[in-house]
């Protein structure tokens, strides 16, 4: 499962490095999260396929649309939102636990129903897919995208609290602002190559970014 896993990082890495980067860093933020909570090892291990495959399903999309300035048409925010659903859809097909494609389903419904796709309920969504979601709105706001400046990570504390009980699980938000605040966690600075070859990109990715 792992060299698959491996597999599909890589095809991510080729295709949009910054949605990789991106999974990396929210898998990292919600691996924390998850230990806080004390999750199992088990479902810490479920956490970790789906963070870091979670926007697998934006391959669908033009990569122009991705890194667009700007306002978005309703068509193209519509065709974003299928994400998750082609996510789902290239991941049951693989032999990892059901779980983890479940995740990435529900990795952007809201505890009070505005999510998508399916708009589920608080404990209707499993509590993967609840960190997993926290970790992806600090990760998004905190960091440089494409198509916009850093925000902040000062901007991304205050959303995920402003919206604590409402758009995001309470206990989900608490234990993250304690890693954050408290246990000083940073998310890492990976490297956003530019990638002419494969080849390249294979030795950068294996001796930069996993010294492991
Ligand atoms: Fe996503």
């Amino acid at each position: 499962m792992e060299s698959i896993l491996k597999a599909l990082q890589s095809a991510i890495e080729v295709w949009d490095p910054y949605t990789a980067q991106h999974q990396k860093r929210v898998a990292q933020l919600a691996l924390a999260v998850a230990e806080e909570m004390k999750l199992s090892n088990s479902r810490k291990e479920l956490l970790r396929y789906a963070a870091l495959l979670h926007d697998i399903g934006k391959i669908n999309l033009p990569l122009e649309l991705l890194s667009k300035p700007g306002k978005l048409e309703n068509c193209e925010i519509n065709l974003i939102h299928r994400h998750s659903e082609i996510g789902f859809e290239i991941l049951k097909r693989i032999d990892f636990p059901p779980e983890v494609a479940q995740i990435v389903l529900q990795h952007h419904e809201m505890i009070d129903g505005t999510g998508y796709p399916r708009g589920l309920f608080g404990s209707e969504i499993l509590l993967e897919a609840r960190i997993l979601m926290v970790a992806n709105t600090i990760e998004a706001i905190s960091s440089n995208r494409p198509y916009r400046p850093v925000i902040g990570m000062k901007e991304a504390q205050d959303e995920i609290k402003k919206n604590r009980g409402s758009k995001y699980d309470p206990e989900v938000v608490d234990a993250c602002m304690l890693v954050l605040l408290e246990k000083k966690f940073t998310l890492d600075d990976l490297k956003i190559h530019k990638l002419e070859t494969f080849s390249q990109f294979a030795f950068q990715d294996r001796y930069e970014t996993d010294p492991s």
